[in-house]
């Protein structure tokens, strides 16, 4: 995936739907580096439409969704960022044959997922998700080196946040009966699919915090199985309130011939964040293992967010067959987070104590 998208995937207008912090903080500012060419947005608020379009140089603020609707060509690809129970009433409403992408999560669980991917299916849509770790630009990097069989046989991937994360900011989670796995983890189970394909089975425990009770569980051990001879963990704590020094967010991968660690900053002290580091060391016989940093242009915010619409223009160009991150594939992803809530609830072996 190139940072910059193809010129005719540039010529496919954008309309989007919710004007919320995603869209403000990295839908727009990715797009823009990327040029697109962003023509309308609608918001049930009007005022935040008309704010962020001014903010963006939008030109078509529309009062609600079937004027824009009306008013889109059929070239339009829609971009929709609304809390995730209002995306079925939405795609319900969009044209058949519709270009589009979701932002994530797939609908609140693996029943509306699935009622997602049916919706997309009748109405023959183009519809692709936004997990966009994938195309973050560390990532990319990663992917050149496992392309070059550079790492060897992957046998080890492990994701380790631990971090503070200000759930309040988000109002919808204060209600939501399932938070850190189905609107975090989330990212990373979909990463480890996309690197590694899908796990034979999943592991989890969620945990809930004393400090915020209010919540559901927000903090995550999930293990991804991929058999006797590979690792994946995600684990996920957000609960970190003793200040920035000893808050952490890494992927690490580790592979027969080399491995890489990417500290990523996008988390850190949130929301001030901190810069990323992408480190990699390659093994060569009779010499001593040498790490290495290789500079990455970009990070997860924004411009990972490029390449979940590019995508999506690229396939709606029939420049590729589907787009990688389609609901076809992303249902997977789902299936991954509702067997993580399942091991949550049926809860380990029970030690035979005497
Ligand atoms: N990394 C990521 O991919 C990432 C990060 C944050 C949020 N998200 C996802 O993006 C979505 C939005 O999150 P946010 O942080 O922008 O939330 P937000 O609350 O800041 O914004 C949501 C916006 O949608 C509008 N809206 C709600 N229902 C609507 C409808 N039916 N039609 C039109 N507009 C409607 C609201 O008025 C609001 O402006 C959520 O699904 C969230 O999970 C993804």
């Amino acid at each position: 995936m190139s940072m910059i998208a193809s010129l005719s995937s540039q010529k496919r207008p954008i309309f989007i739907i919710g004007a919320g912090g995603i869209v403000n903080a990295a839908h727009l500012p990715a797009y823009r580096l990327a040029g697109f060419d962003i023509q309308g947005i609608v918001d049930i608020v009007y005022d935040s439409a008309k704010s962020t379009a001014e903010r963006f140089n939008i030109p078509h603020v529309f009062g609600n969704v079937e004027e824009m609707i009306a008013t889109a060509p059929a070239n339009a690809v829609f971009d929709i960022a609304v809390p995730a129970p209002e995306t079925i009433p939405l795609l319900e409403k969009l044209p058949e044959g519709s270009a589009v992408l979701l932002q994530k999560p797939m609908g609140v669980n693996y029943d509306q997922a699935k009622k997602i991917l049916e919706l997309a299916r009748s109405k023959n849509m183009l519809a692709a998700i936004n997990f966009q770790l994938r195309y973050a630009p560390y990532i990319i990097a990663v992917k050149k080196l496992i392309s070059g069989n550079m790492l060897g046989q992957l046998n080890d991937i492990e994701i380790n946040v631990d971090v503070y994360t200000p759930w309040h900011l988000w109002n919808f989670l204060s209600e939501a009966p399932r938070v850190e796995v189905l609107y975090h983890s989330i990212h990373y189970i979909d990463l480890v699919r996309n690197l590694m394909g899908n796990p034979r089975s999943v592991y989890a425990k969620t945990t809930k915090h004393p400090a915020m009770p209010q919540l559901a569980s927000v903090r995550s051990n999930i293990i991804m199985d991929y058999g006797d001879m590979v690792a994946a963990n995600i684990l996920t704590n957000h609960c970190h309130i003793y200040g920035r020094p000893k808050q952490q967010s890494y992927i690490k991968i580790e592979g027969s011939k080399g491995a890489v660690k990417i500290n990523f900053g996008a988390l850190i002290d949130y929301p001030r964040g901190a810069a990323d580091r992408f480190e990699y060391i390659l093994l060569e016989e009779g010499k001593e293992p040498q790490w290495q940093e290789m500079n990455i242009e970009g990070s997860w915010f924004p411009h990972a967010f490029i390449g979940s619409m590019e995508q999506i223009m690229q396939a709606a160009d029939g420049l590729i067959d589907k787009p990688d991150n389609s609901v076809e594939d992303c249902i997977h992803t789902m299936a991954c987070v509702e067997a993580a809530y399942q091991s949550s609830e049926k809860g380990g072996v029970r030690p035979d104590f005497f």
